[in-house]
């Protein structure tokens, strides 16, 4: 696929030069959503689905950037002296961040770039197509330029970029998974201190099946904002009888002796998702290091309930491949995954089961919804690098 690429590049651009190729994957998060704006610990790990890059250096200073997946759009140029988001510039908004984080830091780029991208995260899925192409152009620039910068520097430059560039106030997870992942392994990471441990997922009679609705629904940028005001708010009421810094940093017990002092219902659902989310994720993976994945899957099971009913986040298609799934026999659990209203669902389904999941699921909802549902079967993969 990578020789296919090398070979678009050549066409597009033109031949000759060196080539350098780049990948940086997509998430699935496994539990803790909606933790990681609220100092809480999330465990996602990285697919081997993501966004190839393949670069080529330039004499002048112009980024001239293809899209083999947006073709309609052709090659974009963008001056290294105007790094400026526009709504034309579509897709090239999210390497131009980048580029514009990495300035910001005092990282000059002190020439320009052929760049062609391909993704093979499918569109809209809700699993992280935009940070995989943000981290992505963090590590062609840190090889590319020699910045002296760690992994975890790209993952927090690509949210710089996602938040203050492209206006989509994200937490840290999704880069984070792109930047540090680990194959076969999920990343326990603590949003607020950003430590973190890799936790082998060995699954001997099990896979980790995701489900897209193929649904996105619109209010999901605005939905994301109100979600952390009112978790802002509710932790702002808290403050005024405890000492914590976060939400992250309640029990389930502290939370339950304080919430009265959350004026208002909406917020209080809100706040019990964040604290119990946040004690889900920790004992999920407890869980998992003692080899109980049927505790795991009911966790799992829980924070879908959680995210249904306290943050309201789901959505009917969502809630419909769900409910399939935890009817179903040989599913150990499953629940939505990602920021929400439309997207995926993840769910850990024994081998033996597998291709009756795909099957009776996909026929169910196709009849419920009247759009057919897609599976992947994954793997956990690495975090992002230069492909040999
Ligand atoms: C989106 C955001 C993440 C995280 C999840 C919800 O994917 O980009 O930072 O908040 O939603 O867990």
């Amino acid at each position: 696929m990578v020789e296919k690429l090398i070979k678009t590049f050549y066409e597009t651009f033109g031949e000759g030069g060196h080539v350098r190729t780049y990948f940086a994957p997509g998430r699935v998060n496994l539990i803790g959503e909606h933790t990681d704006y609220n100092g809480g610990h999330v465990f996602p790990c990285a697919l081997t689905l993501g966004t190839y890059g393949i670069v080529r250096d330039r004499e002048d200073r112009m980024l001239r950037l293809y899209s083999v997946n947006i073709d309609s759009v052709g090659v974009v140029d963008v001056s290294l002296d105007e790094i400026v988001a526009t709504t034309e510039a579509s897709w090239t908004n999210y390497p131009k961040g980048v580029v514009w984080a990495f300035e910001k830091r005092g990282f000059k780029l002190t020439h320009g770039l052929d760049i062609l991208i391909y993704g093979d995260i499918p569109n809209g899925s809700g699993l992280s197509s935009s940070a995989s192409l943000e981290v992505l152009t963090g590590v062609i620039l840190k090889d590319t330029f020699g910045f002296d910068v760690s992994m975890v520097d790209i993952a927090l430059i690509g949210q710089d970029a996602e938040n203050n560039f492209n206006g989509c106030n994200c937490g840290i997870m999704d880069q984070f998974a792109s930047a540090m992942g680990k194959k076969d392994n999920a990343i326990f990471l603590d949003t607020n201190t950003l430590n973190y441990t890799y936790a082998p997922v060995k699954l001997p009679d099990a896979k980790i099946v995701i489900t897209n609705s193929k649904v996105k629904h619109s209010l999901v940028n605005s939905a994301y904002n109100d979600r952390r005001n009112e978790c802002e708010t509710a932790l702002k009421e808290l403050q005024s009888v405890v000492d914590i810094k976060t939400l992250g940093d309640l029990t389930e017990e502290q939370f339950e002796e304080h919430k009265d002092t959350i004026k208002n219902e909406i917020r209080q659902k809100r706040a019990k998702h964040a604290v119990y989310e946040n004690q889900r994720a920790i004992n999920a993976v407890e869980a998992l290091k003692a080899n109980d994945i049927e505790k795991f899957g009911k966790l799992m099971n829980a924070s879908h309930e959680s995210l249904r009913y306290d943050y309201e986040v789901s959505c009917e298609e969502i809630d419909i491949l769900v409910d399939l799934a935890q009817a179903m026999p040989g599913v150990i659990g499953s629940r939505i995954t990602g920021g929400g209203f439309g997207g995926c669902t993840v769910s850990i389904v024994k081998n033996d089961a597998v291709d009756a999941f795909v099957r009776e699921i996909g026929k169910a909802y196709l009849e419920k919804v009247g759009h057919e549902a897609e599976f992947y079967v994954v793997d956990i993969g690495d975090g992002a690098g230069k492909l040999d």
